[in-house]
């Protein structure tokens, strides 16, 4: 019929077995109790000595007769309100099957407890499928607290949860974390159960995945920011890398058989060999280290950047402004004027990360990189962002330098053993060019 009634019928045997131990215990205490003097308990003061023909309470009419009647329904005249929300556990659907996890702690008292002691044990009688097997495993769980989550009773919310998520997590963690300028998508929708399992997993945090496999469940797709802007699909650059390496492979492979059969001569053969995968990735991305640049949660920072970075074509700058790309790179790099060895990215002595990046209106980094991977060497962009303006760059590597042309100026080269072929001087050069000796000196020995 319904979902309940076909994931009844799975733990049917298991609630069966839970049957066939109560009825078993039922025999047992009904023998008890015949065995038993009658002897009138008060329920009122269940510790003190039995007064004969005590007054009823109305508070505790269940049991004046000081016999529990284990057939009786426990919700027929009391606990009337249990099995009424909207959501009844099948363990406590009728005021007999209160039996299941309450059993009388003595056969003449109106006195119950759920037995097992432990609530987990008790738990996992009917749901061993929920014990712990993973490696990492939620403190509440693991410690047995399944009712800080769990109404073992009835519940308004799914699966008998006593607050709906993401409240009942934040009732523990705190709403902090969850809050900030710039809120993720599910956690502002409240889908924590999206990336964390709430009981146990084999990941770290009891994620369901691991990054970047985790974000890959949708950023595998364009997504929309809060603002409307859409978000390009992150996934895409992963599977280009590994196409263009199965490609570059086969050609290799293919390279390798021709050469096999012409004995080394052949010009394809070589031409293979040197075959690279024309899409680089950022290291720390294609590792999936995500969370090292991004909260997953929230953040007061756009793009939920973990550190200091601009987001701006222009910024001022200070080793503060980019704390994110600093966390792994020397900021050396931006340090002086003039360099023959901090940054490859220099013309002769002079360093033009400096002078694109170290001043007060300087251009960020994005304005040049990405920071995920691109289809140029040294993860420079194929377009840039100005304004609303999309411009492209073309980027060309060479042996000692390089030749760009972006938007924002002609076609320009540099080169790390010659100073005069880089033409443009929009403001004064600080510092003195190298000399010649200097730069035969240091020419290919800089860090690359
Ligand atoms: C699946 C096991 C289970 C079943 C079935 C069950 N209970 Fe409970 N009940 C518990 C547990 C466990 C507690 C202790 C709750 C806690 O630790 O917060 C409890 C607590 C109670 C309490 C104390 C107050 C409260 O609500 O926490 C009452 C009263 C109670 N149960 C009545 C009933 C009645 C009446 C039924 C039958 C309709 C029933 N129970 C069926 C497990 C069960
Ligand atoms: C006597 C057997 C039994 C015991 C003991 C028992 N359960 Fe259940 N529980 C069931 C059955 C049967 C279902 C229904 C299974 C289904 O629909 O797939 C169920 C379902 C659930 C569900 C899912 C409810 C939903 O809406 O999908 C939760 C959560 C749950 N139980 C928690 C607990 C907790 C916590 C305890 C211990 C306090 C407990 N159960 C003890 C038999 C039991
Ligand atoms: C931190 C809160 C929390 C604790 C503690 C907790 N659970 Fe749960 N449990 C949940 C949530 C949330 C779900 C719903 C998961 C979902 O919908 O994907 C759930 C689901 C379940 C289900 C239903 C599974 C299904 O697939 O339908 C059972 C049964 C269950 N829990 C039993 C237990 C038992 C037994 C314990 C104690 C050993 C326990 N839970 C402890 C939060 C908790
Ligand atoms: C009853 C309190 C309680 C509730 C409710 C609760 N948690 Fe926890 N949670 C804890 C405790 C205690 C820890 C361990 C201490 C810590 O790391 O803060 C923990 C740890 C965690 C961790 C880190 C685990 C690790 O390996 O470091 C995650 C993730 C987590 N909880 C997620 C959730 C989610 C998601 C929910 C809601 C479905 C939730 N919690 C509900 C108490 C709770
Ligand atoms: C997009 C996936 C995602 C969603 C949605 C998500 N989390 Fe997390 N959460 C993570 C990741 C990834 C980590 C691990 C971060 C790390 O280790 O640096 C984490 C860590 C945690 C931690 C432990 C570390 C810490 O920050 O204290 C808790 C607790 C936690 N999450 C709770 C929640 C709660 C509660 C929600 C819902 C409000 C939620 N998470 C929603 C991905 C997510
Ligand atoms: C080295 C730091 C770094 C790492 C590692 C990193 N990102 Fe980013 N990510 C950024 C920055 C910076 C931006 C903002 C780019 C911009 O707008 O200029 C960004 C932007 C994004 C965006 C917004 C869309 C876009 O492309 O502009 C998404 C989604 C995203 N990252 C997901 C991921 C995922 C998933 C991973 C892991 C596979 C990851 N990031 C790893 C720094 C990083
Ligand atoms: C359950 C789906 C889901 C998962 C899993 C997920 N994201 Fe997202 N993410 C979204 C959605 C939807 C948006 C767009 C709404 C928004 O901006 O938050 C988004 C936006 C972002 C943004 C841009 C935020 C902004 O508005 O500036 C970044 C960065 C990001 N995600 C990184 C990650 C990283 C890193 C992971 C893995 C740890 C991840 N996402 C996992 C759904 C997801
Ligand atoms: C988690 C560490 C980490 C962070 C954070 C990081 N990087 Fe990297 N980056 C690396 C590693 C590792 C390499 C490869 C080794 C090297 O060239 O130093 C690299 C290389 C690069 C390269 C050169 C690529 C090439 O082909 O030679 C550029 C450009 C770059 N990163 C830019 C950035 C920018 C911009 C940021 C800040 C948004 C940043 N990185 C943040 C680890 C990081
Ligand atoms: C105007 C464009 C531009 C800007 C802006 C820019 N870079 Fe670069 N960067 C380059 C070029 C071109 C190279 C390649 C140099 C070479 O090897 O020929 C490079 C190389 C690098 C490298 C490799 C090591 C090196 O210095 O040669 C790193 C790391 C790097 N950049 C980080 C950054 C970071 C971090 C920022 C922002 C603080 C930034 N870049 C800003 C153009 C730029």
């Amino acid at each position: 019929m319904n979902h309940r009634n076909n994931t009844l019928r799975n733990h049917a045997p298991r609630l069966g077995a839970g049957v066939a131990v109560f009825a078993g215990l039922v025999f047992l205490l009904s023998a008890l109790t015949l065995a038993a003097p009658a002897k009138p308990a008060s329920p009122a003061a269940p510790t003190i000595p039995a007064a004969p023909a005590a007054p009823a309470s109305p508070l505790a009419p269940a049991a004046p007769t000081g016999k529990i009647d284990t057939e009786a329904s426990c919700t027929a005249s009391c606990h009337q309100d249990y099995g009424k929300k909207k959501h009844v556990h099948r363990a406590a659907t009728t005021g007999q099957a209160c039996k299941f996890c309450h059993r009388p702690a003595s056969p003449n008292k109106h006195a119950f407890k759920p037995q097992p002691d432990t609530i987990s044990e008790l738990c996992f009688e009917c749901h061993n499928e929920q014990a712990p097997s993973k490696k990492v495993r939620h403190m509440p769980f693991e410690s047995g607290m399944c009712t800080s989550c769990h109404d073992p009773h009835q519940s308004d919310q799914a699966k008998l949860l006593k607050e709906p998520v993401p409240q009942l997590c934040q009732g523990c963690h705190g709403e902090d974390k969850f809050k900030g300028k710039v809120v993720h998508g599910p956690v502002a929708e409240g889908k924590c159960l999206g990336c964390h399992h709430p009981h146990q997993e084999e990941n770290p945090r009891m994620l369901r995945k691991e990054p970047p496999e985790l974000c890959f469940g949708c950023h595998d797709k364009v997504q929309k920011d809060a603002k409307g802007i859409t978000l390009p699909a992150t996934k895409w650059m992963f599977e280009a890398k590994a196409k263009a390496e199965a490609e570059a492979k086969a050609k290799a492979d293919k390279g390798k058989d021709i050469k096999a059969k012409d004995g080394g001569k052949g010009k394809d053969g070589d031409k293979a060999k040197d075959e690279i995968p024309d899409i680089q990735l950022h290291p720390p991305f294609e590792a999936g280290l995500c969370t090292t640049c991004h909260q997953p949660h929230a953040s007061d920072a756009r793009r939920l950047l973990a550190a200091a970075y601009p987001l701006d074509f222009y910024a001022s700058y200070s080793e503060a402004t980019y704390g994110l790309c600093f966390t792994c790179h020397a900021s050396d790099i931006f340090k002086e004027p003039r360099t023959l060895a901090d940054t490859g990215f220099r013309s002769g002595n002079l360093n033009l990360h400096y002078r694109h990046v170290n001043r007060d209106k300087g251009r960020y980094c994005g304005a040049c990189h990405s920071p995920h991977g691109s289809r140029q060497p040294k993860l420079i962009n194929t377009s840039m962002h100005f304004g609303t303006r999309t411009l492209g760059i073309k980027y060309e590597k060479t042996e000692t330098g390089g030749t760009c042309s972006p938007a924002c100026h002609s076609s320009i080269a540099y080169d790390r053993c010659k100073s005069e072929i880089y033409t443009l001087k929009t403001t004064p050069r600080k510092g003195k060019d190298a000399t010649e000796a200097e730069l035969q000196a240091a020419c290919g020995k800089e860090k690359k």
